[in-house]
């Protein structure tokens, strides 16, 4: 058995995606355990871009199959859209399958998401409104409808109506905002179901018959830990556990089965959406960086909100995630910016230095991060394919990351391309 677990370490957007592509060749299985279409996942292939959001990204080079297991919501018509959009550039997706145990997410749950950040104006989170959170609750509270239901009309159309009656007064009464019809969405969801029969499957007997066949298996996680419901910055944060762990519950996988655990982090840090973000750099240089990194959200297209690596998040992350594996991202970023800064410490309100995460989100917007400088590199290193050709000072950059985790850096990532990339040792 060999199992991989692709994660992101900071607020999402690390190339989770890239990372997973370039794994995928070797595995047998590509699975997503959590999240929904909130995610955007970029691959280049040449100058081909693909954008995966509820597809694993192995669906582009995996030749065994891709799984979305049960701890995923699925967006039935986001999916089918995505399906039609990777087999349009020849591709193909029959090896695309569902968990029969996945929660569907319904229009009222996206109605939800995007009504309540409405109401909530300078307070939002700053959601994909995707429905993701009202989905996850509505599972949580034992009324959501899940993949299976789609296949049997009877229970399909009582789950309807029994969530339409209390979806719909909410609407009405604190919304003030039109009410959904019944009849409407049960024949659209039941021939939903309808067309995807076939995919929908029991992933969970899949993915464990897999590990006892000793095939190889990836993990791709979406959004990251400091987006975790339980160890990010709540509330702003998703709705799901996207740590290594949550890929226990998430595909019904054993804890024991779970062996490279990899941490994909940015050279430096983003994060779209609301939220404390203690390296900020709402300045000049946090503008270069958005534009030569393109950090555009992939999918809602906001502008990422940029900063400095954060290593006491970092270190959080990779706790949390009991990460063995580390990759950095877009190191190519940085060439030519200055000298460069790393977070190693906050400091608190009253003062004290500290370098471990809080749980207070109120308190962190008012800790100060402590840096370390670094000497910066001019050179391009987007042609560097081993780790000798990078600048001294890329290589201590890199270093000075993998000496305060302790943990070692296997990848380097150098451009958007599926093969611009050093890698340190082979994990396959
Ligand atoms: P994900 O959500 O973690 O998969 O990441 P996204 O795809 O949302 O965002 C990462 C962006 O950076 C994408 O546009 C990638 O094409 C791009 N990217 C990934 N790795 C690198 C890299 O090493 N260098 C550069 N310049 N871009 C990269
Ligand atoms: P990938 O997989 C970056 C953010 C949203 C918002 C918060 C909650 O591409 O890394 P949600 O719609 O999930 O309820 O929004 O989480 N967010 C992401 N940020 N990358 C993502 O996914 C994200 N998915 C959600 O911007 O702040
Ligand atoms: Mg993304």
């Amino acid at each position: 058995m060999s199992t991989y677990v692709v994660v992101g370490l900071q607020y999402g957007d690390e190339g989770k995606g890239k990372i997973t592509d370039v794994l995928s060749a070797k595995s047998e299985y590509v699975v997503r355990f959590q999240g929904g279409d909130n995610a955007g996942h970029t691959v280049y292939v040449g100058d081909e871009k693909f954008v995966l959001h509820l597809l694993p990204s192995g669906v582009l080079q995996c030749k065994g199959k891709c799984i979305i297991a049960n701890g995923v919501v699925v967006n039935p018509k986001a999916f089918i859209k995505e399906i039609e959009t990777i087999e349009s550039k020849g591709l193909k997706t029959d090896h695309v399958f569902i968990s029969r145990r996945a929660h569907v997410i319904m229009p009222y749950h996206i109605l939800l998401d995007t009504y309540r950040e409405e109401e909530n104006g300078a307070t939002q989170i700053g959601t994909t409104k995707k429905g993701i959170g009202p989905c996850y609750e509505d599972k949580i509270a034992r009324v959501g409808i899940r993949m299976i239901d789609l296949l049997n009309p009877s229970v399909l159309r009582e789950k309807i109506e029994k969530n339409l009656k209390i979806k719909n007064s909410i609407f009405e009464k604190y919304f003030e905002k039109p009410t959904l019809d019944v009849e409407e969405i049960y024949n659209e969801f039941l021939a939903l179901g309808e067309r995807l029969k076939d995919r929908i499957v029991d992933t969970e007997l899949e993915i464990n018959e897999a590990i006892r066949d000793n095939k190889n298996i990836l993990f791709e996680g979406a959004q990251a830990l400091m987006l975790d419901i339980d160890f990010g910055t709540y509330p702003y944060v998703t709705s799901s556990s996207p740590s290594t762990g949550g890929v226990c519950t998430g595909a019904g996988v054993p804890p024991t089965a779970l062996q490279n655990l990899i941490g994909v982090a940015k050279a430096y840090t983003t994060r779209v959406g609301n939220g404390p973000f203690p390296t900020e750099l709402e300045n000049e240089l946090g503008e270069n960086i958005r534009q030569i990194g393109g950090e555009f959200g992939a999918t809602t297209g906001r502008p990422r909100r940029t900063g400095w690596l954060d290593l006491v998040s970092l270190k959080h992350a990779c706790m949390i995630n009991g990460i063995n594996n580390l990759v950095i991202t877009k190191l190519d970023v940085l060439s030519n910016i200055g000298k460069l800064k790393i977070a190693t410490h906050y400091k608190t309100e009253d003062g004290k230095i500290i370098d471990y995460f809080t749980s207070s989100t109120t308190k962190l917007y008012n800790y100060e991060p402590i840096y370390q400088e670094l000497e910066g590199w001019e050179e391009d290193i987007t042609k560097a394919r081993s780790y000798d050709e990078l600048p001294t000072n890329a290589k201590k950059y890199i270093e000075f990351i993998e000496n305060y985790l302790g943990i070692s850096v296997y990848l380097v990532s150098v451009g958007p391309e599926r093969s611009q990339n050093i890698i340190r040792k082979e994990l396959f």
